[in-house]
């Protein structure tokens, strides 16, 4: 990893307050151009993102989402065709890995956005049937998490990180390096 992946790793904080500012398709496009080459589990890709973005729809969704703030101007629901994910992979890859690979494609798409001056939250606190009802979802899309997405309008909170000694551990529980 270069450092400067790793610089960006560490500049992405969770947003909660935007600029009332649209983001142009072309750039939201990006995202999910980033999203779109994250490793999935056999390769299946049974992702599908929602990009919510009329005024009225995001307000609408946020009523209904209380693990939401700051009034983003785009929200993107990170969905898994469910049905599809069973008939390629089993019953793991629908209820286990869809899940797993929509977060894969759920950092892709936070990192990129850091490189684009756009901020994201991660939202998973929000009332599933009610946004589906809203969104129009057929039975077999499941929505596995929500970003809120826009221009930051302020320095975001820092969330500290639990030290390395702390969570890692080499070859046997609690055991350390053996080649310095
Ligand atoms: C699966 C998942 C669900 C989350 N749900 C919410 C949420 O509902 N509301 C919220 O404000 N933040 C949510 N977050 C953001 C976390 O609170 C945040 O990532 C964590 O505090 C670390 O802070 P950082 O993202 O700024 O590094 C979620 C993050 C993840 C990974």
């Amino acid at each position: 990893m270069t450092d400067d992946l790793l610089t960006l790793m560490k500049s992405r904080r969770s947003c909660r307050h935007f600029l009332d500012k649209a983001v142009p398709c072309k750039l939201l496009e990006t995202l999910i151009e980033a999203g779109r080459f994250a490793p999935s589990a056999s390769n299946v890709q049974a992702w599908k993102f929602c990009l919510i973005t009329d005024p009225d729809l995001v307000r609408k969704v946020d009523l209904f989402s209380p693990g939401l703030s700051g009034k983003p101007p785009v929200i993107l629901a990170i969905c898994s065709d469910r049905e599809y994910a069973g008939k390629r992979g089993g019953v793991a890859a629908s209820e286990i890995l869809a899940t797993i690979d929509a977060s894969m494609a759920a950092e892709n798409i936070m990192l990129e956005a850091v490189s684009l001056g756009l901020g994201t939250c991660a939202i998973k606190s929000f009332n599933n049937a009610a946004v589906r009802k809203l969104l129009k979802l057929p039975p077999q899309i499941e929505i596995e998490l929500l970003l809120s997405i826009g221009y930051p309008d302020a320095d975001p909170h820092i969330s500290l990180r639990k030290p390395l000694e702390e969570i890692l551990f080499y070859n046997k529980w609690k055991e350390t390096c053996i080649n310095e």
